[in-house]
């Protein structure tokens, strides 16, 4: 495969075998796999070049502290099966043991390739990884880096192979690129239109990859980071793939606690409840005894609604994650502690004040097990993705697992996919769309679709949705701004048409769990949602959408 040539670059349309939209664990490792396969890759990146000594950074995955659940060989404990029945337990009936079960059996190969590139974990003194539990977890199965800070450790060992690798490789990451537009023709992926530096241009390719990480954004307070606002939500959508469970939306029980601050927040690691840490109210009274077996360590979405039953009760503020009995906290946990100290505040009391948070979304655009979506040549991986092992909630650290399994897939497909031909479409400009106001988006959001949700304020928040003013997209922020306001859309018409209350949907007018657990489909036509209800409606969808 010829190299790309250098000039090229500076032309507003180029051609690769694939492209790659977002720079996180999933983007990344199916860039690098598919480009030591001898494809022409392109990466587009909405933030910076990367650079390790950044305060803010642009990916979830830098921020990921708690680590990857995965099943080691040597860990006579655990087992693919057991590690199966953890992920089922948290996911409210909804996660399909079909994708599942192979995602979970791949993970010890593609934490072992990601070590191959020089990941460091932590490790004991005998040499072996070390291992620690979170929420929903029957096992100690999570390995980590540098205590908390596993997703910092992994972006910067998938920087320094991109640098690496594109001295050799025919792959290149443009920086500063927002994706807006998928470009189709007959039917099927033809390449990608960005924005960058004020500039229009294309990316011509068989195969897309959307690799563009969650929707924190759509809530005023967040662990995610500031350009998580659901563009690849927004953009398969437009391209006619469908999507599924967006109205699961998990919200961390353990976010730090700072009055009236907006934008990304301090995670506090549910691995500090692993290691022994708990969760009283003002008082000192435990937040979840008597609430669930596994209490503190409970799945999730149950320690999350705990937190918020309390709060309801007691009128406070906030609860607080005791930490008295973690020896050395600041060297096991010294990402936390930063953060903490960041905020102003101390860890003498070994008190954090802590809230729930938004933090995952569980689904997203639909994709089998390989990331495929309806549309022909359009992939999803990682977070944006819904292959079905979150289901209704997910498991802790299950996703930077998928997110490296499931990059290394796409990759694979894209490898199958090389010779496709490629229509040069003219791309139609992104010039209006409708937008809210993003603090007014974020706020309706928090108020009424945030963990709990009746149909009043559903209702409402969907009426002003529908409002949203149609503006000239000139900005990121504009894209942005869309791209947040088409995912509300569908985030509350799916929380809308679910009446039953499961896994991270809670709804008070809805108290009750349906006897059957069923995932919805929604696409978008015409400037509304509409409901898929099977695979010729979504195949029919598909076709429509142009
Ligand atoms: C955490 O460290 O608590 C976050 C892990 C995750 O969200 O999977």
């Amino acid at each position: 495969m010829a190299q790309i040539q250098r000039d090229v670059w500076s032309a507003d349309a180029v051609r690769a075998d694939f492209v790659v939209v977002g720079a996180g664990v999933a983007g990344l490792v199916a860039a690098l796999r598919a480009a030591e396969a001898g494809l022409r890759v392109v990466i587009l990146n909405k933030g910076p070049t990367w650079r390790p000594d950044r305060a803010e950074q642009s990916t979830s995955t830098y921020y990921a502290q708690g680590g990857i659940a995965v099943v080691q060989p040597g860990n006579h404990e655990d087992s693919v099966d057991r590690h199966l029945a953890d992920t089922l337990g948290a996911g409210a009936g909804l996660t399909d043991p079909a994708t599942t079960r192979p995602i979970l059996a791949d993970g010890w190969r593609a934490v072992s390739g990601l070590i191959g590139w020089g990941a460091e974990f932590d490790r004991g003194a005998d040499g072996g990884l070390l291992r620690t539990r979170e929420g929903g977890h029957t096992v100690r199965r999570i390995i980590h880096a540098g205590g908390d800070a596993t997703g910092a450790q992994m972006q910067r060992s998938l920087g320094r192979r991109l640098t690496e690798a594109s001295r050799r490789l025919p792959i290149r990451c443009l920086d500063d690129s927002i994706a807006t537009a998928i470009l189709r023709a007959d039917g099927r992926t033809a390449g990608v239109a960005f924005r960058t530096r004020g500039r229009d241009r294309v990316v011509y390719a068989p195969t897309v990859l959307l690799a563009t990480g969650g929707s924190g954004h759509l809530y005023a307070a967040t662990t995610n980071p500031a350009g998580t606002t659901a563009d690849g939500i927004a953009l398969a959508l437009r391209a006619g793939a469908v999507v599924a469970d967006l109205e699961f939306i998990q919200f961390h029980p353990t976010m730090l606690f700072v009055d009236g601050a907006r934008g990304r927040r301090t995670l506090i690691s549910e691995a500090v409840r692993g290691e022994g840490g708990r969760l009283v109210d003002a008082d000192g009274r435990s937040v979840t005894d008597g609430v669930h077996p596994m209490g503190d360590l409970a799945p999730r979405d149950v320690v999350a609604n705990a937190v918020e039953a309390r709060l309801a009760a007691t009128g406070e503020k906030c609860v607080y994650l005791d930490i008295r009995s973690i020896p050395d906290f600041a060297t096991r946990f010294p990402t936390v502690t930063a953060g903490v100290t960041a905020a102003g505040l101390d860890l003498e009391d070994g008190l954090i004040p802590v809230v729930p948070g938004a933090h995952y979304l569980c689904g997203g655009v639909v994709t089998d097990v390989d990331g495929r979506t309806a549309v022909p040549g359009l992939l999803a991986a990682g977070e944006v993705a819904r292959t079905g092992l979150h289901g209704g909630n997910r498991l802790a650290s299950n996703s930077l697992l998928e997110g490296l399994v499931m990059g290394s897939r796409a990759a694979a497909v894209a490898v199958d996919r090389r010779d496709k031909p490629v229509v040069e479409v003219a791309p139609s400009v992104f010039g209006k769309a409708p937008a809210m106001a993003r603090e007014d988006l974020q706020d309706n959001m928090s108020r009424s679709v945030a963990l709990r949700r009746e149909a009043v304020g559903l209702a409402d928040v969907a009426d002003r949705l529908r409002g949203a003013p149609t503006r000239p997209m000139e900005t990121v922020a504009d894209v942005e701004d869309a791209a947040l306001t088409l995912a509300a859309r569908v985030v509350v018409a799916a929380a809308q048409a679910r009446t039953e209350s499961r896994g991270c949907h809670a709804r008070t007018d809805f108290p009750d769990t349906d006897r059957v657990a069923q995932s919805r489909r929604f696409g978008w036509l015409d400037g509304a949602t509409v409901e898929c209800d099977g695979p010729e409606a979504i195949a029919d969808l598909a076709a429509l959408v142009h």
